[in-house]
């Protein structure tokens, strides 16, 4: 029995994702925002009868619960095998998280960066750490700029082009964190989902959500490629990956960047040494 950690998995691919661990019989701790949803994905998934559920409150939002739910973790388990970064937001309109940073920015990348940053010590017990990062085709619109990192310094908002950016920041993480694992026990790679027929589209108009809808896949799609990506052997020594559903893996030129990597690494670990 695997213990997997998966990030917004109270709902979308998360769910998916947890559904497909758990009907395996492996052990999965649902981290999600709202104890309500995750209670509740938590009892549909207990339903399945295999496996074993629990659930941990995770907002992303905020650094300093982040470290704390870290923290938890830390305390309650001696070996964590997968660790499935999944939550994710769009924000239409300029917001800030708790610590002031851009939303999509800090919840999609920042946040994630600490939480596996300080679960590594739990990843490095298995015998091969997995971390699953989800990034997007998007990512190729993205640029890595520093005045867009606070929201307080952002001059022109479109909430499209930083959700670009977060999953580029995403990916350019996986890499880094992958090249540092290498000759340890634990991988870092990163996938696009592909279109995915989820809750991240709730806002889109319905006539807009009724047009895009036609190209969206299940799901349990993607669920299932983060399942290999998890536990398949072939899976074991691949590393710094970037495979896509739908579409082929395209990386942007910023993406295969490591001196960017290494550089946005740096100021992003600036940002939160006072929660590690
Ligand atoms: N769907 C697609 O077409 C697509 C394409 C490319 C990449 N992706 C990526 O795939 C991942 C999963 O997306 P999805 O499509 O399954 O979206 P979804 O159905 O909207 O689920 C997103 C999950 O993230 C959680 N979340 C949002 N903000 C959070 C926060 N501050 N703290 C903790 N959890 C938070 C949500 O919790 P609540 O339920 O409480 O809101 C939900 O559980 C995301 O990273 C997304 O960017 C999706």
């Amino acid at each position: 029995m695997k213990t997997v950690i998966i990030t917004g998995a109270n709902t979308g691919i998360g769910y998916a994702t947890a559904h497909s661990f758990v009907q395996a019989g492996h052990h999965v701790l649902l981290a999600c925002r709202n104890p309500e949803k995750a209670q509740q994905a938590q009892q549909q998934l207990q339903a399945i009868g295999s496996g074993k559920v629990d659930t941990i409150p995770l907002d992303l939002n905020s650094l300093a619960q982040v470290s704390s739910a870290a923290d938890q973790i830390l305390q309650q388990y001696d070996k964590i095998d997968v660790l499935v970064n999944n939550a994710g937001m769009m924000a239409p309109r300029l917001e800030s998280t708790a610590e002031g940073y851009e939303k999509q920015f800090g919840v999609n990348y920042l946040a994630h960066f600490l939480w596996t940053l300080k679960l590594l010590p739990v990843l490095k017990q298995a015998e091969q750490g997995r971390i699953i990062h989800l990034a997007s085709i998007m990512h190729l619109l993205g640029n890595i700029k520093a005045e867009t990192f606070r929201a307080d310094q952002v001059k022109k908002y479109n909430g499209i082009l930083s959700y670009a950016n977060s999953k580029l920041a995403s990916l350019l993480f996986s890499n880094l964190l992958a090249r540092q694992l290498q000759g340890s026990s634990m991988t870092s790679n990163a996938l696009h989902p592909g279109g995915v027929d989820s809750e991240i589209y709730r806002g889109l108009p319905a006539h807009q959500y009724k047009l895009i809808k036609l190209f969206l896949i299940a799901p349990e799609k993607p669920a299932e490629l983060i399942h290999q990506m998890a536990l398949a052997p072939e899976w074991a020594t691949r590393n710094g990956k970037y495979v896509s559903l739908q579409t082929p893996a395209f990386r942007s030129g910023k993406a295969r960047n490591m001196q960017l990597a290494q550089q946005l690494y740096d100021q992003s670990h600036a940002f939160i040494q006072d929660y590690l």
